[in-house]
C-alpha cells in the first residue's frame, strides 16, 4: 500500500504482478512463500510423481545426443520451483545415461532467493553437480545444452489492456482510501503496444470493458535466454493459446487466475504476496517474440500427445503388470499419467521447441508418432 501511495496512487498491472509475486520480501515467489505440490497451493506435472520427468528424459537425451563433440553439456532449468523435476530428471539421467554424468552438469535459474534456498536443500544429494546461475552469470561464458521452461513464463508479469469503448487504455491497480486496491483504467496505450496488441487481434474493436493481457515479459526473458545459450534447445511447457483463442470477442477478462491452498479466483487483488498469479501465454507473441531474439521453432504440441509420443501409454500398460503390494503407488501414479493426458487438465498444455544455432536434425521425438503398440 505505502509503494502504491508513494507511485501516486495507480501503478501499471505489470509492476503490481511483479510486487506481488517477486518482491524478495513480500512477493508469493519472493519472499518463498508459495508451496508447490498436491498438498500446496497447485500442482503442476513433476510435483505429482516421477513419471512426468521420466517421459521427458528420451526427449532430452535425443537432444544431448545431437550437440557434436564431447564437449561439456548443461540441464539448465530455469523457475525450479520446489526443484523436484530437477531432481527427477537428475535421479533418471545418472540411471539410465550414467555415461553422461562427468559431461553433464545442473544449471538452476532461479531469480527469487525464497524459492531457491528451498531448491539448494532439496538436491543436495542431487546425482548430478548442480550450480545456481542467473542469466546475466551465464551470458558471461554461455552453455550448451537444453534449457527447460516448465510452468514459469506464465509467471512472467503481464500488462493488461482495456477497450474502454473508444480507445485501448493500459489497466492498472489504484488504491481505494488506505487499505483497498481496485483495478482502474489508467492512460491510453503506447504506441508499441497498441501495434502489439492490433496485430494480434485484427477486426472489429471489442465490446465496451474488453480486457486482455499482452506478454511484455516474454521478448526481455527469451533475448536472455538465448544469450545464456550457445547451442541447444529450449522447451517451454505452460498454459497457452493461439491468438485467435486467446484474443476471442466472448473471452472479454484474459486468461489472468490466482491460485493458492488449492483454490483458484480469477480476482487478482485478493491478499497480494500470498496468491500465485499467472496468466497464458499467446503463441504468436510466444513464437514472435522467440524469432525476433534468434530462436528458431522446432515445433509445439499439447502436452497430452507430447507425452503419449514419448510412451505414456505403454507406461499406463505397464503399471498393470505391477504387483498388488505396490496398489497405492499403483493408483496415485496412474491417476497422475491420466491427469497429464486429460484434455480438461494438464493435457491442454501446450509443448513448444526452440533451437538456438546449428543445424536442426532429426525431428524432436515428442513431435512424432507414439511407439507401436
Ligand atoms: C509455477 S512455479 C514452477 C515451478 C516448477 N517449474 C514446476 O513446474 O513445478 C514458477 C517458478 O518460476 C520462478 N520464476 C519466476 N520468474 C522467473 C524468471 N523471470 N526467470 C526464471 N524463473 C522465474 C518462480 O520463482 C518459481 O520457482
Amino acid at each position: 500500500m505505502e509503494r502504491l501511495q508513494a507511485a501516486g496512487g495507480w501503478v501499471p498491472f505489470s509492476t503490481y504482478m511483479d510486487w506481488a509475486l517477486h518482491d524478495p520480501s513480500h512477493g508469493a515467489y519472493g519472499a518463498g512463500r508459495l508451496q508447490v505440490g498436491p498438498s500446496g497451493d497447485f500442482a503442476t506435472s513433476p510435483s505429482l510423481g516421477p513419471d512426468f520427468a521420466e517421459l521427458l528424459l528420451p526427449q532430452l537425451l535425443q537432444w544431448f545426443q545431437q550437440q557434436p563433440g564431447n564437449g561439456p553439456l548443461a540441464l539448465i532449468e530455469t523457475g525450479p520451483g520446489e526443484g523436484q523435476l530437477a531432481l527427477q530428471l537428475s535421479e533418471a539421467i545418472a540411471r539410465e545415461a550414467p555415461e553422461l554424468r562427468e559431461r553433464l552438469e545442473l544449471v538452476l535459474v532461479e531469480p527469487n532467493p525464497g524459492m531457491a534456498e528451498r531448491q539448494r536443500v532439496l538436491l543436495a544429494e542431487a546425482p548430478l553437480r548442480c550450480r545456481w546461475q542467473s542469466f546475466a552469470q551465464l551470458q558471461e561464458s554461455p552453455l550448451t545444452g537444453v534449457m527447460l521452461a516448465h510452468e514459469v513464463l506464465d509467471a512472467l508479469a503481464v500488462e493488461r489492456v482495456l477497450w474502454d469503448g473508444q480507445d485501448w487504455r493500459l489497466q492498472g491497480v489504484s488504491l481505494v482510501g488506505d487499505a483497498a486496491l481496485e483495478l482502474a483504467a489508467g492512460p491510453p496505450l503506447s504506441a508499441d503496444l497498441r501495434a502489439e496488441l492490433e496485430a494480434l487481434i485484427p477486426g472489429p474493436s471489442r465490446p465496451e470493458g474488453w480486457c486482455t493481457e499482452l506478454h511484455v515479459g516474454l521478448a526481455p526473458w527469451l533475448a536472455q535466454a538465448a544469450a545464456s545459450l550457445s547451442q541447444g534447445q529450449l522447451l517451454v511447457i505452460d498454459y497457452a493459446h493461439e491468438a485467435w483463442r486467446y484474443y476471442a470477442p466472448q473471452r472479454s477478462n484474459g486468461t489472468l487466475m490466482a491460485y493458492r491452498g488449492q483454490r483458484a479466483s480469477d480476482d487478482p487483488l485478493l491478499e497480494p504476496g500470498h496468491w500465485d498469479l499467472t496468466a497464458h501465454l499467446c503463441l504468436e507473441s510466444l513464437e514472435r517474440a522467440a524469432a525476433a531474439s534468434g530462436w528458431s521453432l522446432l515445433g509445439q504440441r499439447r502436452q497430452g500427445e507430447a507425452l503419449l509420443a514419448l510412451g505414456l501409454a505403454q507406461r499406463l500398460h505397464a503399471l498393470q503388470q505391477g504387483s498388488p503390494a505396490e496398489l497405492a503407488d499403483l493408483l496415485s501414479r496412474r491417476e497422475a499419467l491420466l491427469r497429464y493426458v486429460d484434455p480438461s487438465a494438464l493435457g491442454d498444455f501446450r509443448w513448444i521447441a526452440l533451437q538456438r544455432s546449428g543445424a536442426v536434425a532429426a525431428q524432436p521425438l515428442f513431435l512424432q508418432d507414439p511407439p507401436l503398440a
